[in-house]
């Protein structure tokens, strides 16, 4: 029980993170955090039990592992998919990049095979990001790919090639709308005043109509839910409720929700839209750039949570960053939210001519390498039973159906590894390489050299 508060806790944390602007933790005050919107009065087009949700993401809970690619016209200043914001640029400084945009090297084909090669089942892109740029060809603007030297619907190309690999697809739609111009000017847009009150803001927004955009908003998405077939994951991004912020009232948030329901009733919601104390409100926690001590709990259940992560930091191409996660801990990552009953969902930032940084290829390869062999303790699983104990420097992972244990071996054994189970254990082998390992009442017994698998996995099959 007390677990339970204290994980209630860290995500209720997580939660109030998610809230801000994102990279601005400065500008998270107090009285942001107090000012709470009033509850929304809200019921589902249809009532889905609990066992009936888990039934509609069984495909995702099973996947484990999806590639985020962030990719719009900040891939060319290349310093942060937040540059507008950071350096406060107008429509006018931003301009430059919707002349120039032209990615000649785009082969989608590419990006799919990759994705695939590297073991992830499922797929999202940023169809608009907060630069309100959008990706594809869109009636209600000209703030789109096709007027720029592009020339074409890129989302169109992107869903025809992974879903020709058999990646389930999702859009990522921002909420933030940094270039239309009746989106409200508010504490996270680059045109922001610095402490500006209440009465600053509604001056600086004389003449502009959330109205208008919450239709654009929903004109937008009845186009991405409609004309590229089965779309499998909606990700809306991101609500930031409090003084001179934007909540559910602001993006219409329950019609945005049903509309994307009703247009693919087995579609996949995020919980970014501020709807999170209502049932149906949102099918999976988002926890971003973090590690969680264990599956999150809300309102006293465990939910289906995923972890978004960059290789670098910056969602969008940067070309200077030199925080690079390694294979290994890229690796790690993966088993570690496995083993604790979530998905990871990683990103890659193409570059403005429509490639994938070397970086990106030579980490995909290398956690591709690693899951040609060793995927069967990632799909499909979940947490081991309670009644477990990961022996030392390991992390398990269990498949219920199959009932097998997964043993990843973060830090290979000097010979044997101390188990508290064994009697339980009917047959052991390497999962790389099918090769059998012995056990006796205390031990595993493990060769003194270390395999080439990045993290060895020893397979359990259970009594
Ligand atoms: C944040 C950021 C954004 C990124 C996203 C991914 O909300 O604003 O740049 O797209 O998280 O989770």
């Amino acid at each position: 029980m007390k677990k339970a508060i204290i994980l209630s806790l860290v995500v209720a944390e997580l939660l109030s993170a998610a809230l801000v602007c994102p990279p601005a933790d400065a500008q998270r005050s107090k009285k942001n955090k107090e000012a709470v919107e009033p509850a929304v009065e809200f019921s589902l087009p249809s009532q889905e039990t609990r066992e009936q949700k888990l039934e509609r993401m069984k495909w995702w809970t099973d996947a484990r592992f999806g590639m985020f690619i962030h990719w719009g016209l900040y891939s060319m200043p290349a310093r942060h998919e937040w540059v507008k914001n950071f350096e406060r640029l107008t429509n006018e400084d931003y301009q430059k990049y919707f002349d120039h945009f032209n990615p000649d090297l785009f082969e989608p084909k590419e990006w799919a095979a990759m994705a695939k090669q590297a073991g992830m089942k499922y797929v999202v892109l940023t169809s608009k990001h907060h630069e309100g740029f959008c990706m594809w060809d869109s009636q209600f603007t000209d703030y789109k790919c096709t007027n720029t030297p592009a020339g074409r619907d890129l989302i169109r190309e992107f869903v025809d090639a992974f879903r020709a690999e058999g990646l389930k697809v999702g859009f990522y739609y921002s909420l933030l709308d940094w270039h239309h111009p009746d989106y409200t000017i508010d504490r996270c847009h680059p045109q922001r005043i610095d402490n500006g009150t209440k009465a600053d803001y509604d001056a600086l927004n004389q003449g502009r109509n959330m109205d208008v955009y919450r239709q654009y908003m929903k004109d937008q998405v009845t186009e991405l839910l409609t004309r590229y077939g089965k779309i499998d994951i909606i990700w809306f991004d991101f609500s930031f409720p409090g003084e001179n912020g934007k909540g559910h009232t602001d993006w219409d948030s329950e019609g945005l929700l049903k509309l994307a329901r009703t247009l693919q009733p087995d579609i996949i919601v995020d919980d970014r839209l501020d709807l999170k104390d209502v049932w149906g409100g949102w099918d999976i926690f988002t926890p971003e750039q973090e590690k969680l001590a264990g599956c999150p709990i809300w309102n006293g259940e465990k939910v289906t949570w995923e972890t978004c992560q960059t290789f670098s930091g910056s969602w969008g191409y940067h070309r200077d960053e030199a925080t690079w996660k390694s294979i290994p801990q890229l690796l790690e990552l993966l088993i570690e939210t496995v083993s604790k009953e979530g998905n990871l969902l990683l990103n890659v930032g193409p570059t403005s001519r429509g490639e994938f940084d070397y970086r990106a290829q030579d980490r995909l390869k290398g956690i591709g390498k690693w899951m040609h062999q060793n995927s069967r303790s990632i799909y499909g699983c979940t947490a081991a039973p309670a009644d477990f104990e990961a022996p030392e420097r390991t992390l398990l992972t269990y498949n219920p159906e199959a009932r097998r244990l997964y043993i990843h071996l973060i830090d290979y054994p000097l010979a044997r590894l101390s188990v508290s189970f064994t009697d339980r254990i009917e047959y052991a082998q390497f999962l790389h390489d099918g090769s059998e390992i012995r056990f006796d009442e205390k031990y595993i017994y493990t060769p003194v050299q270390k395999p080439d698998t990045e993290v060895p996995v020893i397979e359990v099959f259970l009594k």
